[in-house]
């Protein structure tokens, strides 16, 4: 058989997985949540909803994956053969492909944007113009299905290339850009009159705003900014060198998401402040505010803003990027491992498959807008699907094999690389406890939440 292509050594792998990490999640999502529900306090909430449930579904994960070097499906049907686990696969299959359906679409609204940007289209003379261009982009019947296809064909390129040459590469050289990008954004943005404003509503403690549903609120984004239950990081890890420490890996990704959320908060919304404008989040966040914003600061300073808007739409087209290509590669091994396809052909199949779905997501907001599925568009649809179920069931699963499928043992060999790793030796009870306990607990709770909400 051919000897399955690894990470070149730990820090790719922990680019590769902090790239899929890192996306729209951080950038449109986490900033405003941050402000919404208490500023620091809900940082610290959402660092503990990391360690105590985002880290074990992690380690679960990963512990399957490296353990077998194979796709979710491959990896199932080793450890458990013959029964229905393997089912495990289509599941993760559907999920990363329904998610990556969406995600392009709004990876295809972040293309067209850059080239706006990058023809001045943000300009104080046009600042009329731009609270408008939004809902005009999104409701117009082939303009971004054109820019979905440009951001799927991208993402389908660097995958067909394979983990080594495609995912690897990709990863490290775009990932230390991304962090250059927001650092340059944040002292823009901090230089702007009365941006401490924006500082405040970050970090003032408030523990007034937290409640039980702020708690649910920050699991389930950081499950979602992990990539967690759709078996990304279990397909990434899968390419994890034997030797490679597993705990380090995830660790130092959650290090890099978790800064980058916070980076992007001190990039955002110091600007949004200054402007003496509401913060919302998703969407309107940073397709209608943001360019707003350098529109009005453009009045005084036209190349610098045009400069900060150029590289803002750069990094979340980049960051969209580092994600989208981890979904894919989820849905191409599954292909390449049961169907036994060949990558490219894999990845030409599922290409397809995600046009035709992301279609109908992008029309959602145009032509098919009335197209309602349980009170919802069809983007909302397969957004809430999966945030809310898929991805908490496949955590859900995850951990459950590894905490009680799995013998204690070979557990154990594999977090701590066979005795090798000190510092996995010494966690090993605190984590096993957490991935065979509070992980699936939380999770269940989670989940009934939603379907009671
Ligand atoms: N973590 C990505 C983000 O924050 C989204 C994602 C979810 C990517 C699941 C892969 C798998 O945008």
């Amino acid at each position: 058989m051919k000897k399955r292509e690894t990470f070149s050594n730990r820090s790719a792998a922990i680019m590769a997985m902090a790239g899929s990490a890192i996306g729209l999640g951080n950038i449109w999502r986490f900033p405003y949540m941050v402000g919404e529900n208490g500023g620091a306090a809900y940082i610290i909430l959402y660092l503990c909803a990391t360690v105590f449930l985002s880290l074990p579904i992690f380690l679960a994960e990963s512990i399957l994956g490296r353990r077998t070097q194979l796709g979710t499906y491959g990896a199932m049907q080793t450890l458990a053969p013959g029964t229905g686990w393997r089912n495990m696969g289509f599941l993760t299959l559907s999920s990363a492909l329904i998610i990556l359906s969406f995600y392009s679409v709004v990876g295809g609204w972040s293309c067209d944007y850059f080239l706006q940007s990058l023809a001045l289209g943000f300009s104080h003379d046009r600042i009329e113009d731009i609270p408008l261009m939004f809902s005009r982009l999104a409701s117009h019947p082939w303009q971004p299905i054109v820019c979905h296809t440009v951001f799927l064909l991208l993402t389908a390129l660097i995958v067909a290339f394979g983990v080594k040459k495609g995912i690897e590469r990709f990863s490290t050289i775009t990932l230390p850009l991304l962090f250059i990008l927001i650092l340059i954004i944040i002292a823009y943005s901090l230089s702007l009159p009365g941006s401490f404003k924006g500082v405040t509503y970050l970090i003032k403690p408030d523990f007034s705003k937290m409640g039980p549903s702020t708690v649910v609120a920050a699991m389930g984004q950081s499950f979602f900014s992990l990539s967690l239950g759709v078996g990304t990081i279990l397909t990434y890890s899968s390419h994890i060198d034997k030797k490679e420490h597993l705990l380090g890996s995830g660790l130092g990704t959650a290090l890099a998401d978790i800064l980058f959320a916070i980076l992007a908060g001190f990039a955002i919304m110091p600007a949004v402040f200054s402007a003496g404008i509401e913060p919302g989040s998703g969407p309107g966040l940073i397709f209608e505010t943001l360019p707003y914003i350098f529109a009005q600061i453009g009045e005084h300073t036209p190349v610098l803003s045009a400069i900060i808007a150029i590289l803002f739409f750069l990094a979340i087209v980049v960051a969209a990027l580092t994600s989208s290509i981890s979904l894919l590669e989820t849905g191409v091994s599954y292909l390449v491992e049961e169907k036994g396809i060949r990558r490219w052909t894999a990845v030409l199949i599922l290409f397809a498959l995600t046009w035709v779905v992301g279609c109908l997501c992008s029309l959602s907001f145009g032509p098919l807008q009335d197209v309602h599925l349980f009170g919802c568009t069809i983007f909302d649809f397969c957004d809430k699907l999966t945030a809310n179920f898929m991805m908490t069931l496949g955590g859900f699963l995850f951990t459950f094999f590894v905490g009680w499928k799995m013998s204690k043992a070979d557990v154990r060999d594999e977090l701590t690389s066979g005795g090798e790793d000190r510092l996995a030796v010494r966690c090993f009870g605190v984590l096993y406890f957490l991935i065979r306990y509070i992980a699936p607990l939380v999770i269940i709770t989670i989940f009934i939440t939603n379907l009671v909400l």
